[in-house]
């Protein structure tokens, strides 16, 4: 895994407050959008070619808006918002459901993206964390709270947790700490912060509630 990946994509890392919090802000805003060539590498590797004979013309709705995309039959979501899509703010970390990076919302729930097949959600709702803030480029709550909190270290497993917890304060949105940490874990945190992420995601919740 790449520096790049990793979120080590600004020269230095800001050691003050303010920096680090615009910072942060930086890579949430654009969902830490970066690609990566080893991601690609992998990909082909494992006979996901970026195009090619086999695929299959479909349409999924992303972040709003409809998408026609071509898909392999063994393409997963992952694959094609990172490579086909450019939504590389979803990340890939174990890439066999373990991890938890890549998770967005498919009709509204979490789910893991590196193992789900994308032509199985014709006509589904999909949901990246490039899709989260307004319009107008206001962030969601969760992300504000994530601002506001400074809940991750290098935030390469920031989108993913992001993702399970919008989902998860659609069923539960005022959750107890012991609830949300049981409603996020799924995912796990390679720098393992896990008491200030929590703390942050519940920062997240309580701005949700006041939105
Ligand atoms: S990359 Fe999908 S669960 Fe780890
Ligand atoms: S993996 Fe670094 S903050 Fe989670």
């Amino acid at each position: 895994m790449s520096d790049m990946d990793m979120g080590h994509s600004a020269p230095e890392t800001p050691r003050d407050g303010a920096s680090r919090r615009s910072f942060i802000k930086g890579v949430i805003a654009a969902g830490a959008a970066v690609s990566s060539s080893a991601y690609l590498f992998r990909t082909n590797i494992a006979g996901q070619p970026a195009s090619g004979g086999g695929e299959r013309l479909i349409s999924i709705t992303v972040n709003g808006q409809v998408r026609r995309v071509d898909v392999l039959k063994q393409e997963t979501l992952a694959t094609t918002l990172r490579y086909k899509l450019g939504l590389t703010g979803t990340k890939l970390g174990c890439d066999r459901a373990e991890c938890g990076a890549c998770t967005v919302l498919v009709d509204d729930t979490p789910h893991y993206s590196c193992s789900m097949l994308t032509h199985t959600l014709r006509n589904r709702k999909v949901t990246t964390i490039e899709g989260l803030a307004s319009p107008d480029g206001t962030l969601h709550p969760v992300q504000q709270g994530v601002v506001a909190e400074q809940g991750f270290q290098c935030a390469f497993c920031m989108p993913g947790f992001v993702m399970a917890t919008v989902g998860f304060l659609k069923t539960n949105p005022n959750p107890s700490r012991a609830e949300l940490a049981h409603g996020v874990s799924g995912n796990l945190c390679r720098c393992q912060d896990y008491d200030k992420i929590l703390t942050a995601l519940l920062k997240g919740a309580e701005l949700s509630r006041g939105a």
